[in-house]
């Protein structure tokens, strides 16, 4: 949820719109750099010149950006770039980063929410201010509280604001330096020979050494020179600082989207997840027997399609006889806390930067509960939060809606599942099995040819209004999952329900021109489903069938009979149809799969 890039060196210009344009994944409604430059330039709608800083900024994709800035020789030793997702007004070039102070001395880019800002603001002159943003309101604050040195007059305003935020700052108070703050958003700073850098997101950074900024410290970049202080504005030595192994930044090759990549990749990283843990010493090294025994019940916690695998797991759990709760973080962080005993509560995230899972997981932790990470992302934030630690191995994903990622989920779900079983019984032929059937799912996903059909029901439904997605159990949850992914990325109206509730009211919304998805893939609850999918069809809704078994009712509109595999793997299994035809579905409709409107990757902001 926006992207920082700042460095100092050679080429700086180029350096940060190559580095946003990394970052692009992460919010694509505006973008803009500021550069410390003495030469002013001509000034227009998107250029604005302060004092020794320009800023160049436009609206929507950062291609709309790098037309104007690259049509410009623009030569400085230093740059910050930003792409922004929306929090504080209108995605237009006024509310873009960075900002300027008002006497233009000051140039800020800024990742997070300042939730006090309108008090802060209020102590400022109203003229000053040019955007409707929270982060205007910390420029303003730097020139205001301006000291004489730069760093303490950062650490001050730090010190008034609450929210969170990773800042990149520069200042013609002191040229060629970058200044980093950080409270509660990520960002890392690398450097070599004769440059610097600064971003906020691990896997776009690119630099020989490269270091973690934690809470509550401060970074100053120079060319090929870093130097971090506490919050005392103490230097601390940077050998003694966590240093981050490189992550490599994928390519999309032949593929014309991520999305599409990432799909196809599902077999191999759900047999990497797979291999990861195939061992069981491996997790009980990560798990140790002696802390894990004694655990009773779990809490699972994530948002998104995060949320939906941790469904899936609550129900594997369940089978093994543990008891399980889900929920949304946003709204668990909110609730009065139920004190439990023996509780393991395991935070699902692809990304390990979600604002809202962190905030929880910090919570439990408070509470005293053992907390787990499951993540797909190596040093991000809930890395650091969390006890323990679970990678996904999915590799990395850019799309912004997750697939590979969510079937990397489900796989750690399903060995833990397995884990705690093997914990409480030593059933280890259990364990093993369960790992052999994850590799034969991802062969299967593998051979599976359905992309013909997949194509054909894109066709079928990219025109429809609004569609429902029901199903029980398992099924239930393949549904949660199938309409987030469909509406997400084709914007039609997409609800899943569970198949006895629809009765309950929701059924008065279907006519001859609703798509209603059904799975059934549950034996013990399959004829129950069939009656919900023949409620549908008296009332002429459009049933697009899922399901191994035999249909009584030769009234759907569409079936798909998938292969007969062990129950419990059909959420692994079917969800793969379901990514196909929403990726499909919105090529129909002319839109980005991977960067679909208003959303992004991860969210850092609650
Ligand atoms: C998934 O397609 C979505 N883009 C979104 O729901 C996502 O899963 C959610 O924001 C959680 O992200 P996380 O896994 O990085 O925490």
């Amino acid at each position: 949820m926006c992207g920082i890039y700042g460095y100092i060196g050679e080429k700086s210009v180029c350096e940060v719109m190559k580095g946003i344009k990394r970052l692009e994944y992460r919010g694509y409604d505006s973008a803009g750099i500021a550069i410390q430059t003495d030469l002013p330039f001509a000034e227009d709608g998107n250029t604005r010149n302060g004092d020794g800083i320009t800023t160049i900024k436009n609206k929507g994709e950062i291609s709309n950006l790098e037309k104007i800035v690259l049509n410009r020789v623009v030569k400085s030793n230093v740059a910050i770039g930003h792409t922004r997702w929306a929090t504080h007004g209108q995605p237009n070039i006024k509310n873009s980063h960075p900002h300027l102070s008002h006497d233009g001395k000051w140039a800020i880019v800024h990742n997070g929410i300042i939730e006090n800002y309108l008090e802060l603001k209020e102590q400022l002159s109203s003229d000053f201010f040019v955007s409707e943003t929270d982060t205007e309101v910390v420029a303003q604050m730097l020139e205001k509280y301006y000291n004489g040195d730069v760093l303490s007059t950062i650490k001050m305003v730090c010190e008034k604001l609450k929210g969170s935020y990773a800042f990149a700052i520069i200042t013609s108070h002191c040229k060629n330096k970058i200044f980093v703050a950080r409270q509660n958003s990520p960002v890392v700073v690398g450097y070599g020979k004769n440059y610097s850098v600064v971003c906020s997101d691990i896997n776009s950074i690119k630099g020989d050494r490269i270091l973690m900024i934690e809470n509550g410290q401060f970074a100053v970049l120079e060319k090929g020179k870093l130097s971090v202080y506490d919050n005392c504005l103490k230097e601390i030595d940077i050998n003694e600082l966590g240093e981050i192994e490189k992550a490599g930044g994928e390519k999309l090759g032949d593929y014309s989207h991520y999305m599409q990549k990432e799909i196809e990749e599902i077999p191999i990283a759900i047999k990497r997840t797979v291999k990861a843990y195939a061992n069981v010493e491996t997790l009980e090294k990560i798990l140790p027997k002696k802390r894990f025994e004694k655990i009773k019940n779990i809490l699972i916690i994530g948002c998104g399609t995060a949320y939906h695998a941790g469904l899936v797991g609550q129900r594997l759990f369940e089978e093994e006889g543990i008891f399980c709760e889900s929920a949304i973080a946003s709204e668990f962080r909110y609730k009065p806390f139920t004190e439990r005993k023996n509780t393991l509560a395991i935070f699902v995230s692809q990304s390990g930067e979600t604002a809202d899972t962190i905030g929880a997981l910090k919570l439990c932790k408070q509470k005293g509960l053992k907390t787990l990470a499951i993540t797909n992302v190596k040093n991000s934030s809930i890395t650091f939060a969390a006890d323990y630690c679970i990678y996904t191995n999915a590799g990395s994903e850019i799309g912004v809606a997750s697939t590979k990622a969510y079937n990397c989920q489900l796989a750690v779900f399903y060995i833990l599942s397995k884990y705690f079983n093997y914990l409480k019984h030593g059933d280890l032929k259990a364990y093993d099995e369960e790992i052999k059937n994850l590799r034969r799912i991802a062969k299967l996903i593998k051979y599976n040819d359905n992309k013909h059909i997949c194509s054909k029901l894109a066709q079928k439904i990219h025109k429809a209004r609004s569609i429902y997605m029901i199903g029980r159990g398992l099924d239930y949850n393949i549904a949660q999952e199938a309409s987030l992914k469909l509406k997400e990325i084709s914007y039609i109206h997409c609800e899943a329900y569970p198949a006895g509730e629809l009765k309950h009211g929701t059924i008065s919304l279907i006519d001859k021109n609703t798509f209603v998805f059904a799975f059934v893939t549950q034996e013990k609850i399959k004829d129950k489903t069939f009656g919900n999918i023949n409620e549908v069809v008296a009332r002429e809704g459009k049933i697009i069938l899922f399901s191994p078994f035999d249909n009584a009712n030769k009234k759907v509109c569409e079936e798909v009979k998938v292969p007969k595999i062990k129950e419990r793997y059909y959420p692994l299994f079917i969800i793969n149809y379901l990514q196909l035809i929403s990726y499909y579905t919105a090529l129909l409709l002319g839109n980005n799969p991977d960067k679909p409107r208003s959303l992004a990757k991860s969210v850092t902001v609650e």
